[in-house]
């Protein structure tokens, strides 16, 4: 009964995507008991919404948890609050604006040097920008935050990740990309008017597509590469980008804890070890597409790839 009333929210979408989507799937769902001692998980947009509540979560399965921030007073708290609340005593945490190139590397290369083991990566920062901003490395502010970031820096971090499998990667997009198909040759958002939502989308998209790339590439290497996407979550993100959307679906929106949820069970639970190259929702792996429209073809994989690595200056090629 529950699976025909799941189908049929995944059909309606909104339901599906609210809290009354949590509510309904959750009554099948175990509790998450396995311990996370000795992991060490590092988790992106950490200082609020859903990274943080994903922190709070793992830190308080055991996991040693590194919160990446990009403000120092705000990420310090964050890591107070989280450190008081958890069961691990290591809490830490790190800055970088994620969305330039050069603060990557440097995070990347404090990260290789400090840990000599990480076992989770959380990509979960990311921001819709309603204006097309350009970053001062002279890359389009929604692209460089919400998927070359997350791309050079997993690139990075693979090494460490393979030596350290079973290991696994966390990749959070959003429904939102249902409605839109990649398009390299307007990675820049740079052609024709700029949609703020639309531009979102694609690179929720783009994360989704190199997940399943990363997953291949990884394959026997014990390292998973998974997508998520949270539904719809009350968070300062949503207050600030999607006020109007905000105000009326309020009573609808699941807190920070059920749209992370499915972060902290993909990186905790012994059901989601070993499965790969998946987009999940509520604890369950969804169709990447609802139309045809969507679809891309295997050589914009490629040429995704590629055009990735030349904006970010990866030179390391797939793994
Ligand atoms: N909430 C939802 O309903 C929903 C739905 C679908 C997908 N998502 C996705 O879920 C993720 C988290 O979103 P949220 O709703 O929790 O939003 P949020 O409350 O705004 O949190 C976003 C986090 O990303 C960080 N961040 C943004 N730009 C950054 C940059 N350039 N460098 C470093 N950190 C940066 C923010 O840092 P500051 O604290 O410094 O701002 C914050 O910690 C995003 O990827 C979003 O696309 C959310």
């Amino acid at each position: 009964m529950t699976s025909l009333i799941d189908k049929a929210m995944d059909t309606a979408i909104a339901p599906g995507f609210s809290n009354i989507g949590y509510r309904v799937r959750r009554r099948s769902w175990e509790p998450i008991t396995e311990s996370l001692d000795g992991q060490t998980v590092v988790v992106t947009g950490a200082t609020s919404g859903l990274g943080k509540a994903a922190a709070t979560g793992l830190a308080g399965l055991g996991a040693d948890v590194i919160l990446v921030g990009r403000n120092p007073d705000k990420t310090a708290a964050v890591q107070a609050e989280i450190a008081a609340a958890a069961r691990s005593t290591t809490v830490r945490s790190e800055l970088a604006d994620l969305s330039l190139m050069s603060e990557i590397r440097g995070l990347a290369d404090r990260l290789l040097a400090e840990e000599s083991a990480i076992h989770v990566l959380i990509n979960n920062a990311g921001t819709l920008f309603t204006e097309r901003t350009v970053t001062p490395e002279g890359i389009d502010d929604t692209l460089a935050t919400n998927l070359l970031g997350h791309f050079l820096l997993t690139n990075l971090l693979i090494p460490r990740l393979v030596k350290s499998a079973p290991a696994r990667i966390i990749n959070v997009t959003s429904g939102g990309m249902y409605g839109q198909r990649i398009s390299v040759s307007n990675l820049q958002n740079d052609l024709g008017e700029y949609k703020g939502s639309a531009a979102y989308a694609r690179t929720k998209r783009g994360q989704v597509i190199l997940t399943e790339m990363w997953a291949e590439q990884l394959r026997d290497t014990g390292v998973t590469v998974n997508a998520m996407h949270p539904g719809w979550a009350d968070t300062p993100g949503v207050v600030k980008s999607l006020p109007t959307f905000h105000k009326i679906t309020k009573p609808f929106l699941r807190t920070p804890a059920e749209g992370a949820d499915t972060i902290v069970w993909l990186a905790a639970s012994g059901e989601a070890a070993g499965r790969t190259g998946l987009f999940w929702h509520d604890r369950r792996p969804r169709p990447t597409h609802k139309t045809k429209r969507t679809r891309e073809r295997p050589e914009a994989r490629t040429a995704l790839w590629d055009a990735l690595s030349e904006l970010s200056g990866w030179e390391g090629g797939d793994f």
